[in-house]
């Protein structure tokens, strides 16, 4: 069972399928999805159906310790409990655990409601010695928690802002292009999963506001041999191994958001699940021999010694968000999707559905955000871009949009 609704949980549900288990479902997921079952309370699902695995799409239910309540009732769970769920819930834990496990990341501090004026005294000193400062908020903020500035005043007014709501980080500015790593753990063994690199912004050329993600694609011709495999020694096996010295038994994703600084490589972030949409880019091109239900059902179990090392098509996948007008404000609802079949007939394409719903005469129409993935698949980046963006000619929908530069560029 996939627990969850986007594109992220419709690919994990068509590469669980792919690898020979028919019996996969995504609750709710979403009705573009064809193996769905709609209940407002996944958990209810997984234990009337004694699922044999459950896997965690988002994170907002692994915060809330729903994997903690599955394991208790002896369900296989692919997802981190509460404890590990911290790692994305709180920048102040997750930037101690990976400092005391000796992870590269930015030089930082926090400061907490009662030292207004010291974290604006470290901010100005940041600013001094390296032109920027990075303030973070240790709560979530809804997409709003990161100042990056060179401005004394508009850092001392951010500080003084975030700290009357709670505890606030202070760091150092990285330089260099981001990538995403995912890794499959199974609390002490992890294996990682090909590089891959998102497009936060709206609009082209980085323009725009921040969102969930409008492309991604993967592999990364940028990347030197052997990249994932130094990431996996050097920043998931200490912390998984400092999370353990916690009593923290860490089985699931562990999303390591990455900026290659010319001094090499630093941890930005982790996520405890699967990107949304960089993840996408990587399981589509899993092999389908592969079995990946396998793979996942093992690190739930607390052994990937026991599987082989995923395998994966020599393709590249270019994947375009399109998305409803107003997003990542306030997106425009109800529009009907118009070309959805005659994008699909055209060769190396796969489409997503994420913010869709359906009209009683089936039709789909818009009902989110990020409403499709158009995923294109080639020998190269050229031409797995081709293929995405002749599919997107087929579809519209009123105010749809995209970006038209995703993997344009082929170095950072
Ligand atoms: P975070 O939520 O910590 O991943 O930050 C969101 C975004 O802010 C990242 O994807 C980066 O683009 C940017 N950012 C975060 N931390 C830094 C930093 N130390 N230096 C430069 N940019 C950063
Ligand atoms: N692609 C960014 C995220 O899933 O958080």
């Amino acid at each position: 069972m996939i627990w969850g609704s986007g594109a992220r949980e419709d690919a994990l549900s068509r590469v669980l399928r792919n690898s020979g288990h028919k019996n996969v479902w995504a609750v709710p997921g979403n009705p573009g999805m064809p193996h769905r079952m709609t209940h407002d309370d996944p958990a209810f699902i997984a234990e009337h159906m004694r699922a044999d695995l459950v896997v965690f799409g988002p994170e907002d239910p692994l915060t809330k310790g729903e994997a903690d309540k599955l394991r208790a009732m002896r369900i296989p769970v692919f997802g981190p409990g509460e404890d590990g769920a911290r790692l994305e819930g709180s920048k102040q834990f997750m930037k101690n655990v990976v400092t005391v496990a000796r992870v590269p990341t930015a030089v930082y501090r926090t400061f907490d409601p009662t030292q207004l004026a010291k974290a604006q005294r470290f901010a100005m000193d940041l600013i001094g010695s390296c032109g920027f400062c990075v303030i973070k908020t240790d709560y979530l903020a809804a997409g709003k928690g990161v100042l990056v500035t060179d401005d004394a005043e508009e850092a001392k007014l951010d500080i003084a802002h975030k700290l009357k709501k709670g505890s606030i980080i202070i760091e150092e500015y990285l330089t260099g292009p981001e990538v995403s790593v995912f890794a499959i753990c199974d609390g002490t063994n992890s294996i990682c999963l090909p590089a891959a690199q998102d497009f936060k912004r709206a609009y082209d050329g980085d323009a725009g506001p921040n969102t969930g993600g409008m492309g991604a694609w993967s592999p990364l011709p940028f990347l030197e041999d052997g990249f994932e495999e130094t990431i996996n020694r050097d920043f998931i096996q200490p912390t998984l191994a400092e999370l353990r010295q916690r009593g923290i038994d860490y089985r699931g994703c562990l999303y390591a958001g990455l900026m290659l600084t010319p001094r090499g490589p630093k941890l930005l972030e982790y996520n405890i699940r699967f990107g949304d949409p960089d993840s996408q880019v990587v399981l589509m091109r899993l092999d389908p021999e592969y079995d990946f239900a396998g793979l996942l059902l093992a690190a739930a179990k607390g052994d990937l010694t026991t599987v082989p090392a995923p395998t994966f098509m020599d393709q590249t996948a270019v994947l375009v968000v399109a998305a409803a007008e107003g997003y990542p404000i306030s997106p425009r609802t109800g529009d009907i999707i118009e070309g959805l079949e005659e994008a699909h007939r055209l060769p190396q394409v796969e489409i997503l559905t994420a913010g869709v719903a359906k009209e009683a005469d089936d039709n789909l129409i818009t009902s989110g955000g990020r409403v499709l993935n158009v995923m294109g698949f080639g020998p190269d980046a050229y031409m797995a871009r081709k293929q995405a963006y002749d599919a997107l000619q087929l579809i519209s929908w009123q105010g749809m949009f995209y970006r038209t530069d995703i993997a344009l560029r082929l170095t950072p």
